[in-house]
């Protein structure tokens, strides 16, 4: 069988830095993107930094006929799927537009697959599915999962449950990785995150207001049970998080029973560390004001990282100083 891997969405944020590690491994990656948050000259970006030319079809997920055009031209060894919409507070305003893209998406290729008997799937879940932990702040893959807060996780949490179901009666390999808070950017600043709009998210709108882009950054809240009262988060550097997905791709699992892993560091940090370890990275200083707590925010969240760590022998290698500064060099890079 060949190396190729199917990216969904792999014209995104996690998508293109995942692309880039696939090619160093040895993979073949062939993205299909809608485009919907995503420039097509992320591909030429992803092909500088690889010196490697990768197969793109602009189509949508939810539409068979671009899934058959791909199943049919490549033999896909693997599916790694990104595509979906994640603003959660979108979500909100617009619930049926996450049902249909995050669940109608997922189940157009999951029938996709089973007709082109492609067995292999790794599906890009988020630790929102674990709410506000209530037996202290880390979390394990066997945490018991917490009613979803937003339609955004909603869809996350079905999308879980259907593969999982899916798994007890066919020979799909479901890996789902649990994704805590994804940050930064391609050391080469060749490729990063492109928020549409106002970002939502705390490193964009830091590194935004940084670049005089925005008035000043909005601290939701300090007056949490946290050791500084900011809300305390397990920020992950977006390649380590690509490497994570070359892990899942080798590991075998156990049929019928889809394997969950977190992909976190397993340090927890607040706002302010965050904002302090971004003066230290970058000697620049971030202008900000204490506002009142957002709706619907947890206190405090982190990962477990045993088990990836040992079962796939990954571990991150980025400090949360690193993870700053390439965000710096991104943010410095976009005009
Ligand atoms: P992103 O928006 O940058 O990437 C998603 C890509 O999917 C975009 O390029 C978009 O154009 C594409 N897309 C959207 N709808 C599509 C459709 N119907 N057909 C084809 N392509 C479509 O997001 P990201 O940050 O790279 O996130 C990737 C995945 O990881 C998503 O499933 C997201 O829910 C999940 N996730 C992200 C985070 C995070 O903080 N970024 C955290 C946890 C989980
Ligand atoms: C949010 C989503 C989560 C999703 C993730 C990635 C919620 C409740 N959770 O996570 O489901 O997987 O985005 O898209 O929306 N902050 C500020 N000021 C800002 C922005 C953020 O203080 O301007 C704080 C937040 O209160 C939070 C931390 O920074 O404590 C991180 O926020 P954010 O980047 O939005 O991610 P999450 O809320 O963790």
């Amino acid at each position: 069988m060949g190396n190729n891997i199917l990216l969904t969405g792999g014209l995104g944020y996690i998508g293109s830095h995942t692309a880039v590690e696939l090619i160093l491994a040895g993979y073949e990656p062939i993205i299909l993107d809608n485009l919907a948050n995503s420039k097509v000259e992320v591909l030429d970006q992803i092909e500088k930094i690889t010196q490697k030319k990768i197969p793109f079809f602009q189509g949508d997920v939810r539409d068979e006929e671009a899934l058959q055009s791909i199943f049919s031209a490549h033999a896909i060894q693997g599916v790694i799927h990104f595509a979906a919409l994640k603003s959660v507070g979108d979500s909100v305003l617009q619930p049926l537009s996450y049902f249909d893209v995050n669940v109608g998406g997922l189940t157009q290729l999951l029938k996709s697959m089973q007709k082109f008997r492609v067995e292999k799937l790794i599906f890009s879940s988020s630790c929102t599915v674990y709410g506000q932990p209530t037996d202290g702040w880390a979390v394990s893959e066997s945490t018991p999962l917490q009613e979803p807060t937003s339609p955004y996780g909603r869809t996350k949490r079905m999308n879980e449950e259907m593969i999982h179901d899916i798994c007890q009666t066919s020979r799909l390999s479901a890996v789902f990785l649990r994704y805590f808070n994804p940050v930064g950017a391609h050391p080469s600043g060749l490729i990063g995150e492109l928020p549409l709009g106002v970002p939502a998210n705390l490193v964009p709108f830091l590194t935004q207001t940084v670049a005089g882009k925005r008035d000043a950054l909005t601290i939701f809240g300090n007056d949490y049970s946290t050791p500084d009262g900011t809300c305390i988060r397990d920020y992950i550097h977006v390649v380590d998080l690509a490497k994570a997905h070359v892990g899942a791709l080798g590991f075998e699992t156990i049929p019928h029973h889809p394997e969950i892993f977190n992909v976190g560091t397993g340090k927890g940090s607040s706002v302010l560390e965050v904002i302090s370890a971004f003066e230290r990275a970058t000697g620049m200083k971030v202008p900000y004001e204490i506002g009142p707590k957002r709706q619907g925010d947890v206190m405090a969240v982190f990962a477990n990282a045993q088990k990836i760590s040992e079962k796939l022998q990954w571990n991150p290698q980025y400090s949360l100083e690193d993870m700053m500064e390439h965000a710096w060099n991104w943010e410095k890079n976009q005009n």
